[in-house]
């Protein structure tokens, strides 16, 4: 073979990675070692918070690990979810999987405060809800991952994204696989990453027709186990969207990160119609993975632990991009003159390194 083959070979794999790669591509510039020299105590900070706030609110380690999903699906794990609503914003707090739903921002910003003072301006707000997953996890004795950080945070947020990213708790398999597939994330990820709701709680309006009038047929869900039928109504009368009561998203170990929500689905005990979906759609090549972690909890963790690394690296701002904000609701306020001056002295940092 001669060189100029070569050299057409390497310029095609050049063609195809860039196309391949790109919504996606500039994850490789994370670190898990990212904060070793600038904040080396962070990840105890947000330990030490977390760890606090669960003594008296158990259910605060499920709303940290959803934060950082419901931010990574929307635009990136880039902090947008933490924007409020401002003259430019219009807060993806407010999209309808996010109102009266998201919890824990206030405990977001009390890290932030905390870690403000151990080194300011330093640690990102996309990168506390990372470190915030994981410390959750490990909290709820699940598994630990070594987090890749870097993260920086959005200027912007976007409210219609969030309402048509996000997926809802009566999706379809075929929809939840096409939300997936959107942020780039296979079945095998769908099904592990769901394994998060082995923690944690929802309302009753998100699977009320479960119970009482499923699909317009009168009757509930075939597929919902008898015995927690009956305990779910006793909770959730039949009030539709004023079901505002709170139920256990695993009704066999609610706060412990485990691999019950698997056996739950085989006994027809997933909550939300999107959980029961992945075993009980006839014929899916989701089964097979409901069964493999529901009998291996060692490879359930596993593949949450991969599949958790791969969703926070979902379009990440890094290097110059975006900022580090010092409050995570607000955009930072720095004059355009000083904000130039900011950036341009970055540039000279980062292309020094
Ligand atoms: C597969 C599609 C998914 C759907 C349709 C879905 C839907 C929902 C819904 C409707 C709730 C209850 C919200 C409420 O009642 O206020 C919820 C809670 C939760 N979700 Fe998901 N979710 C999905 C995937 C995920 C993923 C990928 C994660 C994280 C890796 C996650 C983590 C959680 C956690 C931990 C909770 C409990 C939050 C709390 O108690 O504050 N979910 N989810
Ligand atoms: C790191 O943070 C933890 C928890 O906030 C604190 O107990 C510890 O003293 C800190 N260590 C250093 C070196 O700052
Ligand atoms: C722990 O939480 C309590 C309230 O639940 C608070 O008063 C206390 O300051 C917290 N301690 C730390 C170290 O964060
Ligand atoms: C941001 O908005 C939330 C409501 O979504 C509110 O609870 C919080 O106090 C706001 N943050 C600040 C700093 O005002
Ligand atoms: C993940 O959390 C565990 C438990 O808090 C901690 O030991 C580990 O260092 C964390 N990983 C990172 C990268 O912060
Ligand atoms: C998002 O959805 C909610 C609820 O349906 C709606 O009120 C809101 O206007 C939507 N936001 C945008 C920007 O489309
Ligand atoms: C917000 O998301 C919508 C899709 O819902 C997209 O069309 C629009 O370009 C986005 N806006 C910005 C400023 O990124
Ligand atoms: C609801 O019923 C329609 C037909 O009436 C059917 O096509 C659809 O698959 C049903 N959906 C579910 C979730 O069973
Ligand atoms: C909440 O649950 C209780 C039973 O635990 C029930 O009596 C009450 O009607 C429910 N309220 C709503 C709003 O669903
Ligand atoms: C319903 O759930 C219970 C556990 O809550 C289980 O023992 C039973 O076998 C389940 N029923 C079916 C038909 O799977
Ligand atoms: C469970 O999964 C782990 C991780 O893949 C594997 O090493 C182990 O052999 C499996 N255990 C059994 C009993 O199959």
């Amino acid at each position: 073979m001669n060189s100029s083959f070569h050299l057409t070979l390497a310029a095609l794999c050049c063609v195809v990675v860039v196309l391949g790669g790109f919504p996606f591509s500039s994850n490789a510039q994370l670190d898990p070692n990212f904060y070793k020299d600038t904040c080396p105590n962070v990840t105890s900070i947000v330990q030490s918070i977390l760890a606090n706030v669960s003594q008296t609110d158990p259910r605060i380690l499920a709303s940290f690990i959803r934060l950082h999903f419901h931010d990574c699906f929307v635009q990136g794990c880039d902090a947008s979810l933490l924007l409020n609503d401002s003259d430019t914003i219009v807060s993806e707090q407010g999209a309808l999987p996010n109102r009266n739903s998201i919890r824990g921002l206030d405990i977001v910003n009390q890290i932030k405060a905390a870690i403000e003072l151990a080194c300011p301006s330093v640690v990102s707000c996309a990168d506390i809800l990372a470190l915030g997953a994981n410390v959750s996890s490990v909290l709820a004795l699940g598994p630990d991952w070594e987090v890749p950080l870097g993260r920086r945070d959005s200027f912007n947020a976007n409210q219609s994204l969030a309402n048509s990213s996000l997926p809802g708790p009566r999706f379809l398999l075929d929809e939840l696989k096409t939300s997936f597939l959107n942020q780039g994330l296979d079945t095998t990820d769908l099904v592990a990453l769901s394994g998060a709701h082995t923690i944690g709680r929802g309302v009753c309006l998100l699977f009320n027709d479960r119970m009482y009038n499923f699909n317009n047929t009168g009757v509930p869900d075939p597929t919902l186990n008898t015995t927690l039928l009956q305990s779910l109504q006793a909770i959730c009368p039949d009030i539709g969207v004023l079901g505002t009561n709170l139920t256990n998203l695993d009704v066999s170990t609610p706060d412990t990160f485990d691999s019950n929500y698997y056996s739950n689905l085989q006994a027809g005990n997933g909550l939300f119609q999107s959980d029961q979906e992945l075993f009980s759609t006839p014929g899916a090549d989701t089964i097979a993975i409901v069964n493999s972690f529901s009998s291996n909890q060692t490879l359930f963790f596993e593949a949450f632990k991969a599949s958790m690394i791969k969703m926070g690296n979902i379009g990440v701002l890094t290097g110059t991009q975006g900022e580090v904000r010092t409050h995570c609701n607000f955009v930072n306020t720095v004059s355009l003159a000083t904000k130039v001056t900011k950036d341009s002295s970055e540039d000279g940092i980062v292309s020094s390194f």
